[in-house]
């Protein structure tokens, strides 16, 4: 997320946004007004940045558009809860006992969020399994994933905001197709992370084989 520290700045880009997107943002006000009220203004814009992306993803490989654009607005939505309200959603979530999730905070937000959209879909029926799980994956990435699972997870990384060496390139690979886009965002993920010396969870490896074998068998 490299969003400029300026509040008018921001207020313009959120403008901009919401002017541009009003046909989903008022489709999805609900969800919006849930996800608003939970982040920053700075995470707002890359959340409606993931969710224009998405939407454009699926416009291009034949994804549920509107769909696309609801799972990218909401994949963040845990992200600035306390630690302690994360780990505890974290905690009857499907990662529950995964221990490298559990032992790396960074990558908490992902699976509370989705238990955060569940407990909230009793109200939001639109927050349905399939958004929830699209923001499950959307760290971690896996083999196999569903087409909206991989629009977000894509999303994530390539939206307007983001800015970083590698993502001209990545850019190019998203353009060709979502398992492209996913392989070279595995990629770089799992890359700028071992330059880093960062902790890289096996899901990532294991994603990133599955992805790369997937497109040496199509070619
Ligand atoms: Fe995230
Ligand atoms: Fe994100």
């Amino acid at each position: 997320m490299n969003v400029c520290e300026d509040k008018t700045e921001q207020a313009a880009l959120l403008a901009q946004f919401e002017q541009a997107d009003a046909a989903y943002l008022k489709q999805f006000a609900a969800a919006y007004a849930l996800v608003k009220a939970r982040l920053q203004t700075p995470r707002l814009l890359h959340s409606l940045g993931v969710a224009q992306t998405a939407a454009r993803l699926a416009e291009a490989f034949g994804g549920d558009v509107p769909k696309a654009y609801l799972a990218g607005l909401c994949h963040d939505i845990a992200k600035e809860l306390p630690r302690e309200e994360q780990l505890a959603l974290v905690m009857r979530s499907k990662l529950a006992a995964d221990e490298g999730v559990l032992a790396h905070k960074v990558l908490w937000h992902a699976p509370a969020g989705s238990v955060l959209l569940a407990d909230l879909a009793a109200a939001h029926p639109e927050l349905d399994e399939a958004v929830q799980s699209a923001c499950l994956w959307h760290t971690l990435g896996k083999p196999a994933m569903t087409r909206l699972e991989e629009i977000v997870f894509v999303a994530d990384l390539i939206e307007p905001g983001r800015d970083f060496p590698d993502l001209p390139a990545i850019r190019r690979a998203a353009a060709q197709s979502l398992a492209e886009g996913v392989a070279a965002c595995m990629y770089g993920a799992i890359h700028f992370l071992e330059v880093g010396g960062k902790y890289i969870h096996p899901l990532a490896y294991e994603g990133y084989d599955y992805y790369k074998n997937k497109l040496s068998e199509s070619k």
